[in-house]
């Protein structure tokens, strides 16, 4: 039998029901906050994410699908979707009829990081970005809006860290500071950090390795060194946060994974999930428009992981699929054509319906129906149909009535719906 690749994971109907319920959640959500949606590809040229992403990170050296196109170019199966949505703001010129965007998408990204819980090859995310304004207030009011957005569903104990990695000068300055500082203690560092220290010295501070966080400790803080408009910024955005009772704890070691990063820098964790502690990241990235060929706008968003999402989600409820408002227990040829007509006109009308067409005896049709939770029951037999009248049970109550067959369908669609 072929089997799932591994990695990879299918949504089953019960799970599916959380999934749409958080994804209309987000919708709905986020359309207040003025956002509209985009949908870009999954598949973009490989060039698009390394010069994002940046060559040195984790992401581009070992985790993209990449494969070569019928011309010879590479095409990669998006890891992340920031860099889609500003290619396509710049390709499409999103910005000329108004520079200020405020764009959501939902979809999967693809990555082949070690499979593992809360881990997976292709996992979805919520991702939501904001184009031409540079206001530490929009920072503040996406971080707010994401918490909003988890409070919706009930979720709780989520830890907000923030960080701000400066810009190109402030943090090239913080850099060189942090790579002396590192360097005169390569001895304790792991091999991969060590080979970090030389291209990437800010994703040593995120290793997870006892000896090196060890040593992380004692590591200059990013925002001692940021300059006087990065520090302004980063005051605004703490400040904001307070103003709107947002929670936040700063967190000198968060760098993120990826090199587009300036200023402000968030994730929403919590310890529900085992190792895969984040359950949203984001921040500003105020030169990547710029560096994909765009004009020079600015820049702030996140994402956040949808699987990890409904973890937390179906931790706190069961999830299970919609129960039928009326189950057809018709037995024989003559009721299945009836009850196969009155079910596809309910059904138009808005009544989820479901009807048994196979050989079983009432007992048995109406067990099903009790496990599929049917709030009604309609017994239609040969004896029913001689009549002109069938019954009607209301499955909580007990109570059952007759409904003459010529008016069914209006007699239940008013009961049911109304
Ligand atoms: P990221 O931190 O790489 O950021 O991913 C965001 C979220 O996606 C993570 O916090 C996590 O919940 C989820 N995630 C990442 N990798 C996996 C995986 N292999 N399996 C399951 N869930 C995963 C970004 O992707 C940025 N593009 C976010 C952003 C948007 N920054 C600005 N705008």
């Amino acid at each position: 039998m072929i089997q799932l690749v591994r990695g990879f994971k299918d949504i089953l109907p019960e799970e599916a029901s959380v999934w749409q319920e958080i994804e209309t959640t987000a919708r709905n959500h986020f359309h207040d906050f003025g956002f509209n949606e985009i949908r870009p590809p999954v598949l973009e040229e490989a060039a698009l994410f390394k010069r994002s992403i940046g060559e040195l990170t984790d992401i581009v050296e070992k985790e993209m699908y990449t494969f070569a196109g019928s011309k010879g170019n590479l095409l990669t199966l998006r890891p992340e979707a920031t860099a889609s949505v500003v290619r396509a703001y710049i390709q499409h010129r999103l910005y000329a009829a108004d520079p200020v965007q405020k764009l959501y998408t939902i979809g999967p990204m693809f990555r082949k990081e070690r499979p593992q819980k809360g881990r997976y090859r292709q996992f979805y995310q919520i991702n939501a970005e904001v184009f031409g304004i540079a206001s530490p207030y929009m920072d503040a009011q996406l971080i707010y809006m994401v918490t909003g957005f988890f409070r919706k569903l009930d979720i709780t104990g989520l830890r907000v860290h923030l960080n701000s990695l400066g810009c190109p000068e402030c943090r090239a300055r913080y850099k060189a500071e942090l790579t002396a500082m590192l360097s005169s203690r390569v001895d304790n560092l792991c091999a991969d950090c060590v080979r970090r220290l030389d291209k990437n010295p800010l994703r040593v501070l995120d290793c997870k390795v006892p000896a090196c966080r060890a040593e992380v400790e004692q590591a200059p803080s990013m925002i001692d060194y940021l300059c006087g408009d990065c520090a302004a910024h980063f005051a605004t955005v703490r400040s904001a946060l307070s103003d709107m009772d947002v929670p936040y704890a700063i967190d000198h070691r968060l760098v993120r994974g990826l090199d587009y990063y300036t200023r402000t820098a968030f994730e929403i964790q919590t310890d529900e999930l085992g190792a895969q502690s984040a359950v949203a990241g984001g921040g500003r990235y105020d030169g990547l428009v710029a560096l994909l060929d765009g004009p020079p706008q600015p820049a702030v968003g996140f994402a956040i992981g949808m699987d990890r999402l409904v973890e937390l989600v179906m931790a706190r409820k069961p999830a299970g699929v919609v129960a039928p408002d009326l189950f057809f227990a018709a037995m024989g040829e003559a009721a299945w054509r009836k009850a196969f007509e009155w079910s596809s006109r309910l059904s138009d009308a808005g009544v989820r319906t479901e009807i048994d067409f196979s050989e079983r005896s009432l007992k048995a049709l109406m067990r099903r129906a009790d496990r599929l939770g049917a709030k009604y029951v309609i017994i239609a037999g040969d004896q029913e149909l001689a009549n002109n009248s069938v019954n009607l049970r209301d499955m909580k109550t007990k109570e059952q009535i007759p409904v003459p067959i010529d008016s069914l369908v209006e007699t239940v669609k008013q009961r049911i719906v109304n």
